[in-house]
């Protein structure tokens, strides 16, 4: 798939499909909300959520009272179901329509969170752009919460390939500069039931 093939099969998947109704769809990100807390990231720090699509985390986020909140995400279909949903609530939040693999930050971030879009690059050049990103984009001592299908997790997700992780093969991705903190597994239960076995991983910026 050419990359603005990608573009427009995400555009497609949330024009399609109502957001609770998908794969991935949680009603509360319990993990991502756990992990924040655990690596104590407070509602004083800023944080971007990457490939964030619908999800509800950032609701989640403005209601413990985070001020400086960026969602980015390829499909700005995803983001205009998040903007409905929050209505007035979400001109607290900074909207980014872009290609991770290409995107380059202007500022840095305290937190880089993604869940369920690292594992979609499976060429070399797209995971270089991706950390072309996540190095300039994470500020020092940053927190970085990636979650991934696990080595035992579907080989496919909204009908793309996609690479699966243990924390030590995601932790040779990210390199020197982030340190890996801890790594779990989680069991997705999508809308009808089915599991997904979920790797996730923070790291903390070291370089
Ligand atoms: C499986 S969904 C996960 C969405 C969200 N993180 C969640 O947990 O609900 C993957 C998301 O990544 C987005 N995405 C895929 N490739 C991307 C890319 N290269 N850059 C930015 N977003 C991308 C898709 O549009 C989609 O919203």
């Amino acid at each position: 798939m050419t990359r603005s093939e990608e573009d427009g099969h995400w555009a497609q998947v949330y024009e399609a499909k109502a957001p609770t109704t998908v794969s991935w769809y949680q009603e509360t990100p319990e993990q991502s909300l756990r992990a924040l807390d655990r690596f104590e990231a407070t509602a004083c720090s800023s944080l971007i959520d990457v490939g964030g699509g619908a999800s509800s985390l950032v609701d989640a986020l403005i209601e413990q009272g985070w001020q400086d909140l960026t969602v980015l995400d390829i499909a700005a279909p995803a983001l205009a179901a998040s903007k409905a949903r929050l209505g007035a609530m979400a001109e607290k939040v900074r909207w980014e329509v872009a290609d991770i693999t290409i995107w380059r930050p202007r500022r840095k971030y305290d937190v880089w969170h993604d869940r369920a879009v690292f594992h979609f690059l499976t060429e070399p050049e797209q995971r270089e752009g991706y950390r072309s990103a996540l190095s300039r984009g994470v500020a020092e001592d940053g927190l970085v919460i990636i979650a991934t299908f696990a080595l035992d997790g579907p080989e496919k997700c909204s009908g793309l390939p996609v690479q699966r992780y243990d924390p030590a093969s995601l932790a040779a991705e990210m390199g020197d500069g982030f340190q890996l903190i801890d790594g779990w597994l989680e069991e997705h239960v999508t809308p009808w039931g089915a599991s997904q076995s979920f790797n996730w991983c923070a790291f903390r910026r070291t370089g």
